[in-house]
């Protein structure tokens, strides 16, 4: 079988290795990743181009295409391979709408009483804006309606200081067609410690993946500025020292909930499906979806994968998905990052990767976005590699990892607090501390 993975980061590279050796592997990629380009064959181009990708596909007879990004879910990337007869891994262009448009998801859960809602309202003008904000008297999120990659998301409360802030960006985002609408979507604040569910659906059938807690600010203890994600952990069982079972098994619910609506509401959603949780003190709340594996995520539960990747692919592309097997064991992943990400790192510079050194101290290297010219790796101005280790305990994970991390060298810096004890415990402590 030929399988074509779209996109370039360190969560193409894990799903790469995932399907190494169990599948002839082809990569769209827009910059020359060391880590998938030396086990797949590979174009570089534009992931986001869809009439490249898809005479890619043609010419190499792919069975299957495994899309990593959500840019190109949003264009219809889907559609386009599945109108030349190639299964997909991702959803259709209407169904990523899960991700790709807001009011849509919102409205689902209204429409059919899926639990772990939050209070929302959509605005298109500022005098309701500004009625709503002073009325509802409490922290609101405000949140463009489409893809922003990552950025158009504020916080009453942290970025945005207090109620005038609030009423003034939403304005922004109206005014600037800020995410492709003039619309903005107005949330309750949600509090409470965040972590992610995965799962595999197939049209209808979800297989859930291991909890994991990302840690989104750039630096140690929570500080500085929101990142793409600066690592990540997962514990054994499956679940995380602050979420129990039950909290679990109440978020699998209402992704299960989530796909069926979809499912009524405009048809089958395939690929992975990635719902980012506030564990609050009544319970998970959903704060959004991701159409598409997490980054960092990916890399944890896909090191912890024990049933064959290609099989859960093919049972995604043809509805008959079994489930899927994870070996019980810790994972820490931290985030080596230019200095200066996000937002002033200076890209194209020289970073020195000693893998062997980093497989022999126990760690796996996924590549992220880094160009590779000459047998050296350069960086861009985003996240560089994924330091990934797997253990019996996040304590003995964190301590390879962190280990791992000094045979990276070069203009870089990653949060050294990710999967410490001292972290985990804050996170156990803010949670009862909510609960009393
Ligand atoms: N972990 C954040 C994301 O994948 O969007």
């Amino acid at each position: 079988m030929k399988i074509l993975v779209v996109g370039t980061g360190a969560r193409e590279h894990a799903i790469c290795k995932a399907i190494e050796g169990n599948a002839e592997l082809y990569s769209l990629m827009s910059n020359k990743n060391p880590g998938i380009a030396r086990i797949s064959k590979y174009q570089i181009g534009s992931e986001n181009d869809i009439e490249l990708v898809k005479k890619y596909a043609i010419q190499n007879n792919i069975d299957m295409a495994v899309i990593g990004p959500e840019a190109p879910l949003e264009k219809g990337i889907v559609d386009a391979l599945e109108a030349e007869g190639i299964g997909c891994v991702g959803p259709t262009k209407e169904a990523a709408k899960i991700e790709t448009d807001k009011v849509f998801m919102r409205n689902l859960f209204e429409n059919y009483k899926i639990g772990g809602s939050l209070v929302y309202r959509v605005f298109d003008n500022y005098e309701d804006i500004s009625n709503f904000i002073d009325d509802f008297g409490e922290d609101v999120v405000i949140k463009p309606v489409g893809l922003t990659g990552g950025k158009g998301v504020k916080i009453m409360g942290e970025q945005l200081k207090d109620a005038e802030e609030a009423k003034n960006y939403s304005k922004e985002i109206i005014d600037t067609k800020m995410g492709g609408h003039a619309k903005v979507v107005i949330e309750e604040r949600a509090i409470g410690e965040e972590f992610t569910v995965q799962a595999f659906v197939d049209g209808k059938n979800i297989a859930p993946m291991p909890a994991v807690q990302d840690h989104p600010y750039a630096f140690d203890g929570d500080e500085g500025p929101i990142t793409g994600g600066m690592g990540s952990y997962s514990d054994k069982g499956g679940l995380l020292p602050f979420l129990d079972q039950k909290a679990y098994d109440e978020s699998v619910k209402i992704m299960e909930e989530t796909v069926n609506a979809i499912n009524k509401e405009v048809g089958p959603y395939r690929g992975f499906l990635y719902g980012q949780f506030m564990l609050c003190k009544d319970g998970p709340k959903l704060i959004e979806y991701n159409a598409r594996f997490g980054d960092p995520e990916a890399m944890n539960v896909l090191q912890l994968l024990q049933s064959n990747f290609v099989d859960i692919c093919e049972g995604i592309v043809d509805g008959n998905l079994k489930g899927a097997k994870f070996s019980d064991k810790a994972t820490v992943c931290k985030y080596i990052v230019p200095k200066g990400y996000p937002g002033n790192a200076v890209p194209d510079q020289i970073i020195d990767v000693d893998e062997r050194k980093i497989n022999e101290a126990g760690a796996e290297v996924y590549y992220a976005a880094v160009n590779e010219k000459d047998g050296k790796v350069y960086s861009s101005s985003s996240r560089a590699l994924g330091i990934v280790s797997v253990a019996d305990s996040i304590e003995e994970a964190e301590k390879l990892c962190e280990n791992a991390t000094k045979y990276v060298k070069g203009d870089v810096y990653h949060r050294r607090d990710v999967g410490t004890t001292e972290l985990i415990q804050k996170r156990i402590k803010h949670m009862e501390e909510l609960k009393k």
